[in-house]
């Protein structure tokens, strides 16, 4: 029996797999269109009879694999979506535990090789939940094979591949093939209304942007060297993992990208051992004595600390880290303009923090928005004011999103140049550490 690190029983048990509570507390809602009454299958979610269906292969079927399949599986029977999703088939490469995934999240076939995935005519969009390495050649035989393609952040492992991939992506726009990024923080109720508040230029010119977000998994120097440890499949660590979702949410909420940046950043734990068992997101097990089955080099950043520029002259300042200890999964963004600033905490995630600088300063102040009346970002079809919403709301709002803007023609956001946008801001940073933090443009 090995060793098991960080959220193991906790994260993969009752965290990342989606249990039966989904289904019982859906099935209440008011405002829903429908319950959810129904089990595994290739039944469309939330499908009539007068709906076309979006057949959905995903490849991967671990953390991300878990978090989409609750989001495809509940989509079609929260908002009334022009297409029904059918979870069509799912791809791994062991084919008794993709195929017992399947049968849990409700996957009608199961595959262990992706390039079938990708031929089966009852496939119409690919989702992307592998780790980085896989993500431009899976993206580009999707995109070349006719389908629609979501992939999991960071968009590639490297600039390069992720140039073809945008490429690709819009040669296929032309065919009415649409392509999105997975950086689902964009779509809380909360980080949207943010957005909305800034359009609609509520904090007036912006001058500042502060960002973190901390985890605490890897501090244990025990914890095995799983992919996410590894500069060929991960591409980088803390770096291209949690400053990905970071970067991509400045420059969304901000409406501008950063255009230079000046980095440090630290591998603390550079020696693990190797894993000695499954891994699925962050949580893995080594051997029973975890340095019985050798050790090896840990080639990618522990921490990420950077300053950066945006187009307007704003100034922002990055954090990411793996080793930030009783941080779990802290990201935190703050914005202030000349006119007001915002703040939101991933912790306290119905909430959006306020500040009107127009107002006289006897009583002016933050103030605590409670992001959940019905008139909020995504909330028309969820629960009644104060029913708050959860990390996993993340992924059906990025279904929805995907499936209006298929069915409309539209392009989806974030697109694959919104994710190769942030790629150039990952390489920039890794750039200039390398260089003693020299101050690196970035091409925009
Ligand atoms: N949006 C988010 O909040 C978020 C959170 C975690 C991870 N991610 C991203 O999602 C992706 C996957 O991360 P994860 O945490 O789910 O990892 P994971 O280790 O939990 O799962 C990876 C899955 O990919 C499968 N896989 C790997 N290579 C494969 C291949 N060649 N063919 C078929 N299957 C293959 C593995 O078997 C496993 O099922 C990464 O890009 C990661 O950065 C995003």
């Amino acid at each position: 029996m090995g060793q098991p690190h960080q959220g193991e029983a906790a994260g993969v048990e009752a965290g990342f797999v989606a249990g039966p509570g989904a289904e019982a507390g859906l099935a209440s809602g008011p405002r829903l269109e429908a319950g959810l009454a129904s089990g595994p299958g290739a039944e469309a979610a939330g499908a009539t009879a007068d709906k076309p269906t979006l057949g959905v292969g995903m490849v991967g079927y671990a953390f991300m694999g878990a978090a989409h399949s609750q989001g495809w599986r509940t989509v079609g029977r929260v908002f009334d979506l022009p297409r029904s999703p059918v979870l069509a088939a799912v791809c791994g490469r062991d084919a008794s535990a993709v195929r017992a995934m399947a049968d849990r999240h409700g996957w009608a076939a199961a595959e262990t090789d992706w390039r079938a995935l990708i031929a089966r005519d009852d496939v119409d969009l690919v989702d992307i939940c592998t780790p980085g390495d896989s993500h431009a050649e899976i993206a580009l035989a999707a995109l070349a094979a006719g389908k629609h393609v979501l992939c999991e952040k960071p968009l590639a492992n490297t600039v390069e591949e992720a140039e073809a991939m945008t490429e690709a992506a819009e040669a296929a726009f032309a065919r009415g093939q649409m392509s999105m990024v997975g950086f689902n923080y964009r779509r809380l109720p909360a980080t949207s209304l943010a957005r909305k508040m800034v359009t609609e230029g509520r904090l007036g010119a912006l001058r500042h942007v502060r960002v973190t977000y901390l985890q605490d998994w890897l501090v244990d120097p025990e914890f095995p060297l799983t992919w996410r440890l590894r500069k060929e499949l991960a591409g980088s660590g803390a770096l291209g993992d949690l400053g990905a979702h970071i970067v991509d949410l400045a420059q969304y909420l901000a409406g501008e990208p950063v255009v230079g940046v000046s980095a440090l950043t630290e591998t603390f734990v550079r020696e693990r051992p190797l894993p000695g068992g499954a891994s699925s997101g962050l949580s893995a097990v080594s051997e029973t004595s975890p340095r019985a089955g050798g050790v090896g080099t840990v080639t990618v950043d522990d921490a990420a600390l950077f300053t950066g520029r945006f187009a307007s002259g704003a100034l922002a300042s990055f954090e990411a880290s793996r080793f930030a200890t009783g941080r779990k999964n802290s990201l935190r963004i703050e914005l202030n303009g000349e006119r007001g600033s915002l703040a939101f905490d991933l912790e306290r995630l119905n909430e959006l923090s306020y500040h009107d600088h127009t107002e006289p300063g006897t009583h002016a102040g933050f103030r605590r928005i409670l992001v959940t009346e019905p008139d909020h970002p995504y909330l028309e079809a969820w629960w009644p004011p104060g029913h708050g919403l959860g990390y996993e709301h993340t992924f059906t709002h990025q279904a929805r999103d995907l499936v209006r803007a298929i069915a409309a023609g539209r392009r989806p956001e974030p697109s694959f140049a919104d994710g190769l946008r942030v790629q150039r801001v990952l390489a920039a940073v890794e750039e200039s550490a390398e260089k003693n933090s020299v101050y690196t443009p970035i091409a925009v």
